[in-house]
């Protein structure tokens, strides 16, 4: 009865600035490749969600020692395949596909069996995207139809593979970056394009990584068997967490909002593109490099006029964990906006392309779908005023936030189960919201602001 909220009012006009939860994507990466290194590594700001801590439980187990000293991590690597792999292990990687299929790219040399497990959410996901190339380089793998639970057995008889990654993952793309770490020879990936944070943390820590970029597709090189450093690391906030802010102001009266300190990696910065398309005028400031990813200040204005967009699918991997809420923007804007070959937004947390259409509908919102490609009827009048309750959405953390911002900017009364979801990605996420003056009830008479 505890995990639900209500919200029965929108949010008043603010303005405001803000940081938001640290970047996940980044924060899973550097505890896995401190885990490689050699020497004491130490991150600062890492994400303090469960998909993160999760990594962090999966290194001890594999025998990596890590210490929390005020906001730094240490994490004690010995270098390449350095893990002490016990009879028995089972890793958990909770709700995490990004943890389970990267780590098992790390696992492909253990010479004792490793079970990988997850929760409800995960072991519906398809991992056949990851098993297939694994077994190319000579890991042996079993699995319950190609999902979790997952057994895999090492071999010290890796060889190089040669890939095409068409689906454009860069779970799938980093988990077989990872699996050559620990291989003889050259590696090559050709990805379609997708978020290249592995990449860039490899460059930077003078890995011989080589990238060769085509307009679809990179032709990634790695060479295996080369020891690295330990490094430090100043985790940025996550843009999937600052998506819902910088929402939250555009769609609500008279409000600014400038979130600091956020990863503006061209990779990641698809929902910025397609509002801007939208009329958004949303401006990065105080741009920086950092250690290969680029950083800067988010600034947004309330928006009266939005105008619906004809997404290309060049940007769907850019904003893949985005489109839930620029489809609220979409239903918000003038005009029928259409996105199509989104197919990869069902293989997620949950259903996320079935579930926003249902949602879309639910908010009175005109959708038609076909396969993978929707057209959504935007309603700049759009104002709610009945009662809604949100359930039955395999806890998935995006479309709990996808939630709150709705009832926050359109109206209605609002009842939304599973608020732990926040915890895989974003746990300050209702805190910053009671900071931007949002009247979030956790029972229903007891109001907190
Ligand atoms: C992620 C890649 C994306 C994204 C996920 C995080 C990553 O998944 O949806 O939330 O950190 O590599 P895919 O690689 O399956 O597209």
């Amino acid at each position: 009865m505890d995990n639900q909220i209500f919200i029965n009012n929108k949010i008043n006009n603010f303005n405001k600035k803000i940081i938001v939860s640290s970047d996940k994507s980044i924060s899973i990466r550097a505890v896995l490749l401190a885990s490689q290194a050699v020497g004491i590594s130490k991150i600062s700001n890492l994400l303090e969600s469960e998909d993160v801590l999760n990594a962090l439980r999966a290194i001890k187990k594999l025998g990596i020692k890590y210490k929390k000293n005020k906001k730094t991590y240490s994490i004690y690597g010995f270098g390449l395949n350095s893990f002490i792999i016990r009879k028995g292990t089972v890793i958990n990687a909770g709700n995490s596909g990004t943890l389970a299929r990267l780590i098992l790219g790390l696992l492909i040399k253990s010479h004792k069996v490793v079970s990988l497990i997850g929760d409800k959410s995960l072991s519906k996901r398809d991992f056949s995207r990851v098993i297939k190339p694994l077994e190319l380089f000579g890991a042996k793998i079993k699995s319950k139809n190609e999902s979790l639970p997952i057994k895999i057995l090492g071999t010290n008889f890796l060889r190089p593979i040669c890939y095409k990654e068409r689906i454009g993952s860069a779970q799938v793309k980093s988990c077989l970056i990872l699996g050559a770490l620990n291989t003889p020879g050259v590696t090559i990936i050709n990805s379609k394009k997708s978020r290249n944070h592995t990449e860039l943390m490899l460059k930077y820590l003078k890995y011989p990584i080589k990238i060769k970029k085509n307009k679809n597709f990179d032709e990634i090189s790695v060479k295996g068997l080369h020891q690295f450093n330990a490094f430090s690391y100043d985790i940025p906030g996550d843009i999937s967490s600052a998506a819902f802010f910088i929402v939250l102001t555009l769609l609500s009266k008279k409000s600014k909002i400038v979130i600091e300190n956020v990863n503006v990696n061209p990779t990641r910065f698809g929902i910025v593109t397609i509002l801007n398309k939208m009329g958004a005028g949303i401006k990065v400031r105080k741009k920086k490099f950092y250690k290969g990813e680029q950083i800067g200040d988010i600034h947004v204005r309330s928006k009266k006029y939005l105008k619906s967009v004809i997404c290309p699918s060049k940007y769907n991997s850019s904003a893949i964990d985005e489109f839930l809420i620029i489809f609220l923007v979409a239903a918000r804007a003038k005009g029928i906006s259409k996105f199509k070959d989104l197919g990869e937004m069902n293989k997620k947390e949950s259903k996320r392309l079935d579930l926003a259409v249902k949602f879309l509908k639910l908010i009175g919102i005109r959708v038609e779908r076909y396969k993978n490609d929707i057209k959504i009827h935007g309603n700049p009048d759009l104002n709610l005023s009945d009662n809604f309750e949100m359930k039955n959405f395999l806890k998935d953390h995006r479309i709990f936030f996808l939630s709150c911002i709705t009832a926050l900017t359109m109206g209605g009364s609002w009842k939304i189960n599973d608020k732990d979801s926040i915890n895989t990605s974003f746990p300050t996420f209702l805190n910053s919201l009671k900071k931007l003056g949002a009247k979030i009830n956790w029972k229903k008479e007891n109001l907190l602001q």
